[in-house]
């Protein structure tokens, strides 16, 4: 809802399609979604490089990172979550719009949430990229030390122990790392965006 009154939109007179046209590709949201530790930061950095490298302008908006700025004023309750998914979700329709292929990598556990940004843009610019990985394996991995905190009661509310995740029900790609190594998640997601003419074919090296 909005709070402002007496406010009126301004049109540009650049376009999105004059914009993508100068990025030489589409844009769009790939909206990495999946516990803490299973995979969702190192497969889109390792996918962001890739799209580098193939004269691709993308962008990352990563939970950690953002949480450092933008909404470093939220926390873990289940409405300051859903506060930072509008946000991330307000800011990825503006890197889109700005010609850009946006990553984001957030837990986003609540369905709806991700659903309210689904519906923000245009049905074909949003893909939601379940990053998929038991919770026994997250918490094996345990990167930053957190499940074992969690375990012991020092972190509250902590996604997949005390804290839900709602899995996705139709995501358009799933990425199993408990099968896929970090080169197979990012080939697969290569696939995806060539297969569905978000980039061109021949921007896709075979290896
Ligand atoms: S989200 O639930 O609001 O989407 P987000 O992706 O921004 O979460 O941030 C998750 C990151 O914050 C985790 O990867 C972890 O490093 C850290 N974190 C700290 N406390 C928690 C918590 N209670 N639950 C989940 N992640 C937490």
């Amino acid at each position: 809802m909005t709070k402002s009154t007496n406010i009126v939109w301004h049109d540009s007179e650049v376009t999105k399609v004059q914009r993508q046209k100068l990025s030489g590709h589409k844009s769009v949201i790939i909206w990495f979604t999946g516990l803490s530790g299973s995979g969702k930061s190192t497969i889109s950095v390792a996918l962001e490089k890739e799209l580098y490298e193939q004269n691709i302008r993308s962008y990352r908006l990563d939970g950690d990172n953002i949480r450092h700025g933008l909404n470093n004023n939220l926390g873990f309750s289940s409405s300051d979550r859903t506060e930072n998914i509008r946000r991330i979700g307000e800011v990825s329709k503006l890197m889109i719009d700005a010609g850009l292929i946006t990553l984001t990598a957030f837990i986003s556990p609540y369905e709806e949430d991700r659903n309210q940004v689904r519906q923000l843009v245009e049905s074909n610019e949003f893909i939601e990229v379940y990053v998929k990985a038991s919770l026994e394996v997250c918490e094996n991995r345990d990167p930053k030390g957190l499940y074992k905190k969690a375990r012991l009661n020092e972190i509250k509310g902590f996604t997949g122990i005390d804290s839900p995740y709602e899995q996705p029900k139709n995501p358009e790609v799933i990425i199993d790392t408990d099968i896929l190594s970090v080169e197979q998640s990012v080939d697969k997601l290569l696939h995806f965006l060539q297969k569905n003419e978000y980039i061109e074919k021949n921007n896709y090296k075979t290896n």
